[in-house]
């Protein structure tokens, strides 16, 4: 089996990486692919909260530490896909052997969706470096996107393909930077835009993805929309905008 490892990465904390895997990982399963998601924010877990995972007995820091087996750490959710979840404790583990890991896991799911800390940090470094690809997740606002250039750039020093950037927590208001600022400013592609909705903080509280609490919600139609890109089964526009970026010297950062 042909398995496909991305990271879900930002600059900034908040923007939703957490919240998207888990939501992700759930429509990728309703489009029939086997999925495995990882929690690798070793240092601030919470992943696993948002799969009603807690305390579980072996997870990616006892596997890193050599204290369990990978076997051990792979929970079956209730929607079908995997988890790998990580501690909520004060991690003492670093992500140095993350790669192994990886290596022993594909082959045996179609998607690995990696979430990680915020930030460039060794941490998230290891991540990428495990993947084929990232999801740069950032919200429509000159901090977030200004960071998220520098894990753009920390990919592509790892060699490491940017499926594209998702603009989560859209609100349609006027101070937010346009479609068009972010693509120019990030030299890359928005494959979606999520809107900022209750829905998504409604299905937090109620442990469930947000497809699963209300299916035609704006947020669960994107995402749906977005896992099926991934697929290959949805087509995914080359925006005219980055074309013209990459052709003008000092906007492609
Ligand atoms: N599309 C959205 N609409 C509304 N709230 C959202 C959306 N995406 C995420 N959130 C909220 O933002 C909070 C932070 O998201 P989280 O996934 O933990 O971010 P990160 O993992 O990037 O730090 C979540 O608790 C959730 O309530
Ligand atoms: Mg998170």
């Amino acid at each position: 089996m042909m398995t496909e490892v991305i990271s879900v990465i930002s600059g900034k904390g908040g923007v939703g990486k957490t919240t998207l895997t888990a939501n992700l990982a759930d429509a990728l399963t309703k489009q029939h692919k086997s999925v495995l998601v990882i929690d690798a924010n070793i240092s601030g877990a919470n992943l696993g909260l948002h799969m009603n995972i807690l305390n579980p007995e072996a997870d990616l820091n006892s596997v890193l530490s050599g204290k369990s087996e990978i076997a051990n750490a792979i929970y079956s959710h209730a929607s079908g896909f995997h988890v790998i979840p990580a501690s909520l404790n004060m991690a003492s583990e670093n992500m140095r052997g993350f790669k192994d890991v990886i290596s022993g896991l594909v082959g045996h799911f179609d998607f690995i969706l990696i979430d990680t800390a915020a930030g460039a940090d060794n941490e998230v470094k290891e991540a990428i470096a495990a993947s084929d690809s990232v999801l740069i997740v950032t919200n429509p606002e000159i901090p977030a996107v200004s960071n998220a250039a520098l894990v753009k750039r920390l990919a592509s020093n790892l060699g490491k393909p940017v499926k594209g950037i998702v603009v989560n927590m859209s609100r349609g208001e006027y101070l937010e930077l346009s479609d068009m600022d972010i693509i120019k400013f990030l030299g890359e592609n928005i494959i979606s835009k999520i809107p900022y909705h209750d829905d998504v903080k409604q299905s937090i509280v109620l442990g469930k993805s947000v497809l699963d609490y209300k299916s035609t919600s704006p947020p669960s139609v994107e995402i749906t929309s977005l896992s099926r890109k991934l697929c290959g089964l949805e087509e995914q526009k080359d925006s005219i905008f980055k074309t013209l970026a990459s052709k003008i010297p000092g906007l492609n950062r």
